[in-house]
């Protein structure tokens, strides 16, 4: 997509169609008016009147009426002027594309009007744009996916911003293709996207961002004793895979390790799953995929910071050799865990994970993983949890996900909560008390950290949206990418 920024009059720009955001009772205000005297004169103002818009966030309309050179033209409610901020201007950027797509346009002119908009808020734009332009089409018959758009011009009264936006476009479009990338993974069928599958396509991603990677098969598997990972995979006919990136960067002064949840099924095990829950369970490597799709823009971002990752791939089934609730399994630390429900599988793996990332001694660790329902319960679908046992590092967190639009809410590692998950016959069992869920997965997973600054993100909630959002259509959303890339590139540009 070209990005171009132009000064003055959206209508003598040549476009499929004419964008125009509107602040919440903005609609006869003075750019209004400019333009029905330029496009559709009293006709514009019946439209407007007759689909009752009155810039409402979120309301979008074509009109029925052209501009001077055959432009359609729709407008966009930005909502309240006062609260106009970046992800305010990232939705807009998603209904101006849900609009543009509506006509199958493929050059679109945004009329800002008297308006001055910072590079920021156009970037932000921007980003809603394309995001909101994902489809998972592959296995659709007929062509009900909007084109791609080539052209986005901006009519804005301060022209200068096209420089000071070419960098910025730069680092949205390589978030936009890593979250492409994950949203892809995530909505590809559970019977395609195997552990050997993603750990192919981990392969040649890498290469192509030219990064290195091992993928370990089981023998590797068994020999570094990934207990977790085993016991987990022994339910299903398909083989794990354990995947290892890393990147390495000039002037590096800190190293950081992701972690991503990668159950390409989840059915629960022999803890079955009820069928309406397993419905979405395809979306249960939604942390993985993030934390790929992360690693291959790191790759073309290039900042100045070390990233390992490391990411466990299995399903989760009941096969004839599965787990059973009542068995116990030792880590490669020696930590003895009982399992008393097969459900909770993605700590066992995660466990395996967390332990090789701590060898390492990072300077912290972010773990991404689709693991609690009860997260869900406690937040919602558009909010994910944040578990951290370093204040520094979850404020870093929470600050890139403001700055993406991808909202973090902390929660507590509340200590007394620990008795939960004491087990009769092992060290600890991988379930709790009934309540706080999310919480007592948290404290499991911390035990096996060994202290190393960490944060923790509960993404089962955002990690897959069942309803349209602003700039993310039904399926996989990538969630968790564009903070990872923003406090990484943060933390690379910092003392
Ligand atoms: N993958 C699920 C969590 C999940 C639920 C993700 C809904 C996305 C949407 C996880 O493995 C799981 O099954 N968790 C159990 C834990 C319980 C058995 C302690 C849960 O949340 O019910
Ligand atoms: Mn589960
Ligand atoms: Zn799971």
């Amino acid at each position: 997509m070209k990005i171009r920024v132009r000064g003055g009059d959206a209508t003598a720009i040549a476009a499929d169609v004419m964008i125009v955001p509107v602040a919440t009772g903005d609609q006869d205000g003075r750019d209004v008016r400019a333009l029905a005297r330029r496009a559709g004169g009293a006709a514009l103002k019946r439209a407007l009147g007759a689909v009752r818009f009155r810039g409402r966030e979120g309301h979008i309309a074509m009109l029925p009426v052209q501009g001077p050179k055959r432009q359609a033209i729709g407008v966009v409610g930005l909502g309240d002027e006062a609260r106009l901020d970046r992800e305010a201007w990232r939705r807009a950027g998603g209904h101006a594309r849900q609009l543009a797509g509506l006509i199958g346009a493929t050059r679109v002119v945004v009329a800002c009007g008297s308006r001055t908009v910072d590079p920021p808020e156009l970037a932000a734009f921007i980003e809603g744009f394309s995001l909101a332009g994902y489809r998972f089409g592959k296995y659709k018959s007929g062509g009900d996916a909007p084109p791609d758009v080539d052209e986005l011009t901006f009519a804005v009264a301060n022209a200068a911003a096209e420089k000071d936006l070419a960098p910025l476009w730069r680092a949205i479009e390589i978030a936009g293709e890593a979250v492409t990338m994950a949203r892809d993974l995530v909505n590809e069928p559970a019977a395609v996207k195997t552990p050997t599958y993603l750990a192919d396509v981990a392969k040649k991603a890498a290469k192509a961002a030219g990064i290195e990677i091992e993928v370990w098969e089981p023998k590797r598997i068994a020999a570094e004793k990934l207990a977790g990972l085993i016991a987990v995979a022994r339910g299903t006919h398909e083989e794990p895979r354990f995947v290892r990136l890393r990147y390495r960067a000039k002037g590096a002064k800190r190293r950081v390790a992701l972690v991503g949840k990668g159950i390409t099924f989840d059915s629960g095990g022999l803890s079955l799953k009820p069928a309406k829950s397993m419905e979405t369970m395809k979306c249960d490597m939604a942390g993985a995929a993030a934390v790929l799709g992360t690693m291959t823009a790191i790759g073309r971002l290039k900042p100045a910071v070390d990233v390992d990752a490391f990411i466990p791939f299995t399903e989760n089934l009941p096969g004839g050799n599965a787990q059973k609730p009542g068995d116990v399994i030792r880590f490669r630390n020696d930590k003895t865990v009982e399992v008393l429900n097969t459900d909770a599988e993605g700590r066992l793996i995660l466990a395996d994970a967390l332990l090789l990332a701590a060898d390492e001694k990072p300077d912290a660790i972010i773990d991404l993983a689709t693991l609690t329902g009860a997260c869900m319960v406690a937040l919602g679908t558009q909010v994910a949890g944040l578990f951290a046992n370093d204040q520094a590092l979850a404020d870093r967190l929470l600050a890139a996900s403001v700055d993406a639009g991808e909202p973090l809410w902390q929660m507590p590692l509340v200590a007394e909560y620990k008795d939960d998950i004491k087990s009769a016959v092992a060290d600890i069992k991988n379930i709790g008390g009934g309540h706080a869920g999310s919480i007592t997965a948290a404290l499991f997973l911390q035990e096996f950290v060994n202290g190393v600054p960490w944060v923790h993100l509960d993404i089962a909630g955002p990690a897959f949206t069942e309803k349209p959002l602003p700039y993310a259509p039904k399926g996989g959303t990538g969630f968790g990418i564009r903070t990872l890339l923003r406090y990484l590139t943060t933390l690379a540009e910092s003392e």
